[in-house]
């Protein structure tokens, strides 16, 4: 099974994909977690890249789907193959917000980019974490005053809930400004209603 959290910056993916990985082992599902881009070493090295150099948005597309192709071919296929759940922070849903509506790539090569890379395995369930995005920015520390990049990511969160509302059966929109515990316990009673989890 696989399982990703999705949403803005600072909208809390990280903290609630930990606590759901934390759970599940704690029951005993043998469970993975791994952050996109990221979790192989080649993965993490083109991770370095994507930080350290502003490109152009092709570029940028291409360095992400190579990143996710690392992980898929050495993780998560593998992972899910022994009968893992596998728990993604960040997946295909983050290239098509950030890369094709964030920087208005045509949405169609990031789909079949999104589809090679994968390998056309796509997520059994994906959490959308949402959050205002004045939130989100007081989050991460509120430094990022720049215009620009408030504006981008009001794109992006919105980018979102469109394709939330696209993708119902996948998706599933969860209210991320309340407190830790009440934004898990919606995850898991998501869980159990949408694939039976006995939590
Ligand atoms: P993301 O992975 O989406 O960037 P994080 O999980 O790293 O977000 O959370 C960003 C910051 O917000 C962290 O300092 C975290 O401790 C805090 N945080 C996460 N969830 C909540 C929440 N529900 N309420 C308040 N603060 C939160
Ligand atoms: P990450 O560190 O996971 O984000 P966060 O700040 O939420 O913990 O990801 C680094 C940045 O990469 C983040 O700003 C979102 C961006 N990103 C894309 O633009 N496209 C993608 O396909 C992915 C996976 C991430």
């Amino acid at each position: 099974m696989l399982i990703t959290f999705e949403g803005i910056d600072g909208s809390g993916k990280s903290t609630q994909a930990k606590k759901l990985y934390q759970y599940l082992e704690s029951l005993g599902y043998k469970t993975s977690l791994y952050r996109d881009p990221g979790s192989t070493p080649l993965a993490e090295k083109i991770r370095e890249l994507i930080l350290s150099f502003e490109t152009d948005p092709t570029t940028e597309l291409l360095l992400f789907e190579t990143a996710r192709s690392s992980l898929m071919w050495e993780r998560v296929l593998p992972d899910l193959k022994e009968g893992k759940i596998v728990i993604l922070d960040r997946f295909i849903d983050s290239t098509t917000a950030y890369q094709g509506y964030g920087r208005e790539i045509n949405l169609g090569t990031v789909s079949i980019l999104n589809h090679i890379a994968i390998r056309g395995r796509k997520p059994d369930l994906t959490f959308l974490i949402n959050i205002p995005l004045e939130l989100a920015l007081e989050r991460v520390g509120g430094g990022r005053t720049r215009f620009e990049r408030g504006e981008y990511l009001r794109k992006v969160r919105d980018a979102y809930l469109l394709v939330a509302s696209q993708e119902k059966d996948r998706i599933v929109v969860i209210d991320g400004a309340r407190d830790e515990e009440e934004v898990f316990s919606q995850v898991i009673d998501c869980l159990r209603e949408r694939l039976g989890l006995n939590l």
